[in-house]
């Protein structure tokens, strides 16, 4: 099929982060990728007007609402995109596949389990009808990671016995730093566990083909009250100066686990936005019989990977620049050498997500993949509440300022 045979009217709520990450991507998706569709970025949606018709004329969007509801229901869209905080994700995924659109919601899928069951029933019920849904979760379309897949499935690796994950951020040391809707339970559904362990997650659930069995994690929140926000709630938000006052933070600061996966590996997972220091930055370790990878976010176009049948004198860590044509997506960038980046995940997304709609396929991660982290991150909860932790007793030497134990002697 050429790129010119039909047209899919998107329509986008929310038009923040990820709504100008998208914006982009669905501005890039056609120009670099030779699609059975082509993208018209018909409406974006957004509650205030003045902002929203910006926002449209910034970020390249025929027109704008600030209704989602008409966004949804209007004849003029075939796909909608949902860029709002997770206490929308789930209003707007059910109008909108009941209205036969197709949905691309961004990650967490929702704010609990029975949302996200429900968010599934609705696509899979859609689906009878030609309707499909995704989940974005962006980091699978690195092409590192999607080489990091490729190694584990043609058996490189062998057999998977370890998956070390983290993702870290800081952005919250300061406990100025006003309560935007991140830190809100009922906004948010998590804290540092949804928002980026959902990510790490997923992402080892994809790289090793691999489902998490059954968790055992701690939880924190180091700074239970902060100030009031200012206008906007994004990541870039300030305090109120007005002295309003301060609010309550009711998820977690950090999330640390460890788990079971259903291949046999045991893991490790650590999210946090008190990695000070730390800005983005998300890195995955797998070891198997037969060798280890290493991605590393900061350094997206490269793999690590050990082979571990090679003659024991020439093994070590090899750098794998991810540029080439035989890579994935890559064979519709630029020549072998010239690097890519974090956006390039989400064109790489709207591909994928195009390309299904279009030739009748269901992309992936589908919400029945979303719910499945959903239930991860439900576990994470749960079993940090119950704190199953088994605790120290202080009875050995007590440990000096140098350092040295130091009891009487
Ligand atoms: N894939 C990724 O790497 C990634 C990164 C960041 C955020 N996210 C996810 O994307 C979603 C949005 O996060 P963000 O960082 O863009 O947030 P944000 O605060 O930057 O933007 C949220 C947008 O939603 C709009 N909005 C909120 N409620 C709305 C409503 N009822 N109707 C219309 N618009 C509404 C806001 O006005 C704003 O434009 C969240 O689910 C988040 O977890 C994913």
């Amino acid at each position: 099929m050429s790129s010119h045979d039909s047209i899919l009217r998107v329509g986008m709520v929310g038009y923040a982060f990820m709504g100008a990450a998208h914006s982009q991507a669905w501005r890039t998706v056609n120009r670099v990728f030779d699609l059975p569709a082509r993208v018209r970025m018909a409406l974006v949606c957004g509650r205030d007007e003045p902002k929203v018709a910006e926002a449209a004329d910034r970020l390249g969007w025929d027109g704008y609402t600030t209704d989602w509801r008409r966004l949804v229901e209007s004849d003029e869209i075939d796909v909608v995109d949902i860029c709002t905080p997770g206490d929308s994700h789930g209003e707007i995924a059910l109008a909108a596949l009941a209205a036969g659109k197709h949905v691309l919601c961004e990650k967490p899928l929702a704010n609990t389990v029975a949302e996200a069951r429900e968010m599934t029933a609705a696509a899979a019920r859609a689906r009878a009808s030609g309707v499909r849904a995704m989940c974005g979760f962006n980091y699978r379309r690195v092409p590192a990671v999607a080489l990091m897949r490729q190694l584990v499935a043609d058996g490189r690796l062998g057999e998977i016995r370890h998956v070390r994950a983290v993702y870290l951020q800081d952005w919250i040391v300061d406990p100025q730093f006003p309560l935007v809707w991140r830190l809100q339970k009922d906004r948010a559904g998590s804290g540092a566990l949804g928002d980026i362990g959902a990510h790490i997650i997923d992402l080892t659930q994809y790289v090793t083909g691999q489902l998490v069995t059954g968790v055992s994690a701690l939880t924190e929140t180091f700074v239970r009250q902060r100030p009031l926000p200012a206008g906007s709630s994004g990541l870039a938000a300030q305090a109120d100066g007005n002295g309003r006052g301060t609010g309550e933070v009711t998820v977690d600061d950090a999330a640390v686990f460890v788990a079971r996966l259903d291949g046999g590996a045991l893991a490790t997972y650590e999210a946090t936005r008190f990695a000070t220091g730390r800005k983005n930055a998300l890195r995955v370790e797998i070891n198997g019989s037969r060798g280890s990878v290493v991605f590393d976010l900061e350094r997206l176009n490269e793999l690590e990977f050990l082979d571990a049948t090679r003659p024991a004198a020439e093994q070590g860590f090899s750098r794998i620049l991810v540029t080439e044509p035989e890579h994935p997506y890559l064979d519709a960038w630029w020549p072998p050498g010239h690097i890519i980046g974090y956006e390039h995940s989400f064109t790489h997304q709207m591909r994928d997500f195009v390309e299904a709609v279009a030739t009748a396929t269901d992309p992936t991660p589908s919400f029945a993949d979303a719910l499945q982290v959903q239930l991860v991150l439900d576990a994470v909860e749960r079993s940090a509440e119950a704190a199953a932790f088994t605790e120290v007793a202080k009875e050995g030497a007590p440990v000096n300022a140098s350092g040295r134990g130091g009891g009487p002697a």
